[in-house]
């Protein structure tokens, strides 16, 4: 199976305003500000994630089997951040083509769950910067072994629009958990009705 790198493909972890601001959910005024989560630690967080469900998001209606695997890349850093390398694998169902795609990271330092997303290419970094796949992305909510609430938005003028997805160790989640994690997304005024189940039969990655 050839993987080939692909600029389209962080589109798993990203998302821009265009053309799907009227079917994501927006809202009028800036972003929601939730806080880095409390006690987060991003050893427990790195690793193997699946997507298990997402909301809606245009460009990724043909995705399907993607997975996010988060590694540790700091390497003697002045500034005493948190450095990352997300690699997001996924399968295009249409054509069955796999890609993957490289994101480098960072968070302010290893407790914060807020994460600065930048993806790699070949591009100048000032042409990289309006790429899809750089912007913020937040854990909103994890217990590190089971599932993780990953969270993305940006704003424009006066409005916002916002991404969600659910991440598991597995590809998909038993009930109860499940139940525990829309009942946290309530609690953060996330609206459960949004989010699809990513399609993640017969996966080969
Ligand atoms: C974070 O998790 C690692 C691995 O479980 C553990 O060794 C470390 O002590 C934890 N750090 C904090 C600040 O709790
Ligand atoms: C990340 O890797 C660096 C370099 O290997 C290491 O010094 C640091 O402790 C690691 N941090 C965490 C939180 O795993």
């Amino acid at each position: 199976m050839k993987l080939q790198p692909s600029v389209q493909v962080c589109t798993v972890l990203l998302f821009i305003i265009g053309k799907s601001t009227l079917i994501q959910s927006s809202g009028l005024g800036r972003c929601p500000n939730y806080p880095s989560m409390p006690k987060f630690n991003i050893t427990r967080f790195l690793g193997k994630w699946y997507e298990v469900e997402r909301s809606f998001y245009l460009p990724e209606i043909a995705s399907g089997c993607t997975t996010l695997t988060f590694e540790n890349t700091t390497r003697n850093n002045p500034e005493d951040k948190f450095q990352l390398e997300i690699v997001v694998k996924t399968v295009n169902r249409w054509t069955g083509n796999p890609s993957v795609s490289i994101c480098e990271a960072f968070t302010e330092n290893d407790k914060s769950s807020i994460m600065s997303v930048q993806l790699k290419s070949t591009l100048p970094s000032a042409i990289a910067r309006f790429l899809p796949g750089s912007g913020q992305y937040q854990v909103l909510y994890t217990n590190f072994e089971n599932f993780a609430i990953l969270w993305s938005c940006s704003s424009f003028l006066a409005v916002h629009t916002d991404q969600i997805w659910l991440l598991g160790r597995e590809r998909d989640y038993p009930a109860e958990t499940r139940k525990k994690i829309y009942s946290a997304l309530t609690q953060l005024s996330l609206d459960p009705e949004r989010l699809f189940i990513s399609k993640n039969d017969n996966c080969l990655i």
